[in-house]
């Protein structure tokens, strides 16, 4: 999994007058070259440094004689390839006047990654835009982001103005674009900049081939913008990193105060649990301290012996993070697979990890108008307002209170990417007046009486496959053996309860989290569950899987190669699809996930239907008697 670095560079938050900044856009607009120049300009770079770029850039470079800016900033970034895998870089200048942090990340990923990991927390932004393409998606898909991210100040830099010939027309359109576009958007100041990263012009220095341009450079706009982003005045959120147990004598919380302050003896509650508190030493870097504040990293002692994990949130008494499993956030994506409601995904807020999906999709945002469009999926780059539930409750405060505790990331379960990130709007408390009830028959009574142990028989393959034929044979030897049995079937839950569905993905993911519920309910009451579904995405499976518990869901893979399915075609569905009469037919038109390690692989090539029947009846009856 990727490392995500959480919070502040440490240290570096408590300096006075710091900014911090991040600069979105791609290489091809300039942005290694910006930040090279804002970096070489206020003379932060080391000598030697310097003497390598310069020996580097008559070898290598793109500027004739003069020194590349760019090879600056793309040279760090190999450096960090080859070690840790950070995804923002922290790169620090100062000037006289103010101390910066810049947040530098690769490519595309850079805004939610950003989000995701802390550096949501800077003050400003500059957007980049190419003098001669003006205002493109991606410019407004940026800007969008930084207003969602709660950023309050944003530059435009529009970036090799040289080759648009200083034109003031040009910029003044530019301008006006991406002002009508940002004016709702909730922002404290707009700044747009002529400039050229390249030459050097308008970034330190005023340049004499913008006459009529009467703003600041982007260095003294950026020394100069009242940026207090008040981390320090919010309440106090600590999100525990890791219990420090050395010894018996010692128990101290380590993380970084994501918020507000806290002082020795002040009263906490453990977010979570409720458990209350005090504080009884906090432990700096160094020494012991008094106080702690935002950003900074320390271990805090507390006076009682109270249940503290990671991930848990240790906040003020009288003001607490709301604590949920359910909430509504605006949604980033990421993923080149679409984010599909109901699929499970890992979730990370702060140092806790759990699962999550997303209930609906309210609306999703087009970015180029803001308008609200309806959506049953999201794509790569697509934000939209959803609700989100999660497996535990988690404590959280809306993103636009605490951008620490309000921000999330959605994680791939399969290829550990992160495919979203999520600030949250507000917490949904609709399941909070409903509790389990526990009966006084149970799943292990019911069981009891029917002398077996409940069981799911998951078939999964193509169409046509065998799955339903198996199953038949299967449930009708069961049957015989006095064993209590039912079967879910694909074609006709579809006709009943999930006769609102169709083949879409989205659809089918609905499809197989119904039927997983079903199956649930069906093993509480003590049966042998069959089910025959294509089931075709490994995520759902695993989601059904983990729904039983352990030793309970038996996943049976009908192996049949999609050539024999099309010659079987026992519906006529095949020759339909293959003349384009079905749209979305599993493995003509939409995919099936084959699983990696199932129960029971059944290869039906060679086998006659009582054959592969008996394969699984003697898996079965091993299961049951063991
Ligand atoms: S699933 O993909 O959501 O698991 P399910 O098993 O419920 O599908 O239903 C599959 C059955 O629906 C197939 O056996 C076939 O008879 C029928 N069917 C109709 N259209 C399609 C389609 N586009 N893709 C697959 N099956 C289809």
């Amino acid at each position: 999994m990727d490392q995500l670095p959480l919070g502040h560079p440490s240290g570096a938050q408590s300096a006075r007058g710091l900014l911090r900044f991040l600069t979105c856009g791609s290489v091809d607009d300039g942005k290694s070259t910006l930040i090279g120049r804002l970096l070489y300009e206020s003379r932060q770079i080391m000598e030697d440094t310097l003497a390598t770029i310069e020996k580097d850039s008559r070898k290598h470079g793109t500027t004739g004689e003069d020194v590349d800016l760019a090879l600056l900033v793309d040279g760090l970034e190999a450096e960090r390839q080859q070690g840790i895998t950070i995804d923002v870089a922290y790169r620090f200048f100062a000037t006289p006047k103010r101390s910066f942090i810049v947040a530098d990340t690769p490519g595309h990923e850079q805004y939610t990654r950003n989000m995701a990991t802390g550096a949501s927390n800077s003050d400003l932004a500059i957007i980049l835009c190419d003098a001669r393409k003006g205002v493109l998606t991606q410019t407004r898909r940026h800007t969008f982001i930084c207003s969602l991210l709660g950023i309050r100040h944003v530059v435009l830099a529009v970036n090799k103005m040289d080759l648009a010939n200083w034109d003031e027309a040009t910029f003044d359109r530019i301008v006006g674009d991406w002002a009508t576009f940002a004016a709702g958007l909730g922002f404290a100041t707009l700044t747009p900049i002529p400039v050229s990263a390249r030459f050097g012009d308008n970034v330190t220095q005023k340049s004499g081939n913008s006459p009529w341009y009467r703003g600041p450079t982007l260095l003294a706009h950026i020394e100069g913008v009242d940026a207090e982003h008040g981390a320090d005045q919010k309440p106090f959120r600590f999100p525990v990193q890791w219990v420090n147990r050395p010894n018996l004598d010692f128990r101290g919380f380590s993380g970084t105060v994501a918020s507000g302050r806290i002082a020795v003896g002040d009263g906490v509650v453990v977010a979570a649990s409720g458990r209350q508190s005090r504080v009884a030493r906090i432990l700096g870097p160094d020494a012991d301290q008094p106080v702690a504040a935002a950003g900074e990293a320390v271990t805090i002692c507390l006076a009682d012996e109270v249940d503290v994990a990671r991930g848990d949130v240790l906040a003020p008494l009288a003001d607490r993070p709301e604590v949920v499993d359910q909430f509504a956030a605006h949604l980033l994506w990421m993923d080149e697979e679409a984010l599909l409601p109901g699929r499970q995904y890992l979730a990370r807020f702060g140092n806790l990890w759990t699962t999550a999906s997303v209930t609906s999709i309210k609306h999703k945002v087009d970015v180029n108008t803001l308008e609200r469009q309806p959506a049953k999926k999201l794509d790569f780059n697509e934000i939209a307002v959803c609700n989100l539930a999660l497996s535990q409750r988690v404590p959280l405060d809306p993103y636009a209170e605490n951008r620490a505790t309000g921000a999330f990331i959605l994680v791939d379960r399969f290829t550990n990417r992160t495919a979203g990130a999520g600030m949250v709007d507000f917490a949904l408390r609709r399941a909070t007046n409903i509790h389990a009830e526990e009966f006084l028959v149970d799943k292990a009574a019911r069981a009891a009486l029917d002398h077996q142990k409940p069981l799911v028989l998951w078939f999964t393959g193509l169409s046509g496959s065998g799955k339903s034929t198996i199953a038949k044979l299967v449930e009708k030897a069961l049957h015989a053996e006095g064993r209590h049995t039912y079967t879910l079937d694909g074609d006709n839950l579809r006709h009943g309860l999930n006769k609102d569905l169709g083949f879409t993905d989205q659809d089918r993911v609905e499809n197989i989290r119904r039927v997983g519920e079903v199956a649930k309910l069906f093993v509480d009451a003590g049966l042998i569950v069959l089910c025959s579904f294509i089931s075709p995405f490994r995520a759902e499976r695993r989601m059904v899987r983990e729904l039983m518990q352990q030793g309970e869901f038996v996943e049976v893979f009908v192996d049949t190669p999609i050539e024999e399915c099309m010659k079987r075609d026992p519906k006529g569905l095949y020759a339909k699809a293959v003349r384009g009469a079905i749209s979305n037919f599993t493995g003509v038109s939409s995919p099936y996930e084959a699983p990696e390690a199932p129960e029971l692989r059944i290869d039906t090539l060679g086998l006659t239907p009582e054959q592969s029947a008996e394969l699984v009846l003697s898996h079965v009856r091993r299961r049951l008697d063991a």
